[in-house]
């Protein structure tokens, strides 16, 4: 059993929370989405409001061990600002004498950031040594960093077994959610997986295949799955290794009571760049020899949006055509609109298509979208996650 923030007693307390400030970029370094940033307010409002001194640590990109100014949390300080409507300082150190000394200076109430995790190689190794320089700043620990739980770093595991350890308020709702889905879930449960590779979807298309009743299968991906059902398909992108992978799954799926769908009919054009007035829609059959699939089809679209809105559940993860291009976000757009009219619960697994919703104004009508990427997809293909399992197995309160 998970301990939680009903667990503990942060007044007057230091908390270290791990949280996934790991957001898009603009080139001039302002932030692209800040969704990850405002899905963890609950935990950090929460602790504020009992009285604990807060202290927050991310990483932000991939600096490899080294400091990068462009990736300095710096800028996150100042927006998480604006989003408490109250001061939140910032330390240029994550570890060592600056960084206590800062976590030692906070009154009550207040909230600190520390710099970018990963400017330290020792974070990424989990290294011991770190993870109780960690453990220094603070008297406890809350892990809210979902959408970094797959990785066993320092931050989000080693630390864990050195501090009283308890789950954030978003890391509680998004196992609560992606759990759901695997456990229990109403019925039937439709999982729908899009995206441009095969190769990455893999793992979750085969843990889900039987305990799904309905799998639809669009996107880039869905090319090598029609290729491994003979139909020729121009030139969209297809992975010639993983053709026999699809072939198996398409073979495996009526034995396990599964009915897979595949699109009927698909938006096709030269290229992903090409205008509304240069593609047209056909059946896979039609698919030209110099043509790309972009999109699944209206008439798809259509057949995908009745079983949505006829589903108990719904799991998506991936956009089912180029959705940055209106032109082929039609589907995406039909299928996610039937599953905001429908009262299945739905889920999301984070990324791309979290970006498509979001663009398309959608995200909004759906129960539960994740924040993590590699987390979620790793959730779904039902392995562990260590973030997660080190707050199973966490130090005993004293
Ligand atoms: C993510 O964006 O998926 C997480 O923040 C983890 O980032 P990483 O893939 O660089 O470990």
């Amino acid at each position: 059993m998970k301990a939680g923030l009903d667990d503990l007693n942060p007044e007057g307390r230091r908390v270290l929370v791990r949280v996934d400030f790991n957001v898009p970029l603009l080139e001039d370094g302002g932030i692209r989405d800040d969704a990850r940033i405002r899905a963890c307010l609950p935990t950090i409002q929460e602790l504020r409001s009992r009285s604990a001194r807060v202290i927050l640590a991310t990483h932000l990109g991939r600096p490899k061990g080294k400091p990068v100014e462009a990736l300095s949390t710096r800028p996150l300080a100042t927006h998480l600002s604006e989003l408490l409507g109250s001061e939140v300082s910032w330390c240029s150190e994550c570890v060592g004498p600056v960084a206590e000394a800062a976590a030692g200076a906070l009154a009550d109430g207040e909230v600190l950031l520390l710099e970018n995790l990963r400017f330290h190689p020792e974070e990424e190794a989990n290294d011991p040594g770190f993870a109780a320089q960690l453990a220094a700043l603070a008297d406890l620990y809350v892990n809210d960093a979902f959408g970094t739980a797959h990785r066993a770093h320092a931050s989000t595991e080693g630390v864990a077994h050195i501090l009283p350890a308890y789950a954030g308020r978003l890391m509680e709702r998004e196992l609560a959610a992606l759990a759901g889905i695997l456990e229990s879930p109403s019925r039937p449960l439709v999982a729908i997986m899009g995206g441009s590779k095969l190769s990455t979807k893999l793992g979750v298309i085969d843990h889900l295949l039987p305990r799904v009743q309905q799998l639809l299968l669009g996107g880039g991906m869905a090319a090598t799955f029609l290729v491994a059902e003979g139909v020729s398909v121009g030139r969209s992108l297809v992975e010639p290794d993983f053709v026999a992978r699809a072939s198996e799954i398409l073979g495996r799926a009526p034995s396990l009571g599964t009915e897979v769908y595949l699109p009927t009919d698909v938006m096709v054009a030269a290229g992903p760049e090409s205008t509304a007035a240069e593609a047209r829609s056909c059946l896979v059959e039609e698919v030209g020899g110099e043509e790309m699939i972009l999109d699944v089809g209206p008439a798809t679209a259509q057949r995908w949006a009745e079983l949505v809105r006829r589903a108990g559940t719904v799991v998506w993860n991936g956009p089912l055509g180029v959705y940055e291009n209106p032109a082929f976000a039609g589907a995406t757009r039909q299928v996610a609109a039937a599953i905001g009219e429908s009262s299945a619960v739905s889920v999301t697994g984070g990324g791309d298509l979290q970006a498509a919703l979001e663009s398309l104004g959608l995200a909004s009508k759906f129960t539960h979208v994740s924040t993590g990427g590699g987390a979620t997809l790793e959730f779904l293909e039902g392995r562990e996650l260590p973030g997660v399992e080190a707050l199973r197995e966490r130090v005993a309160l004293p």
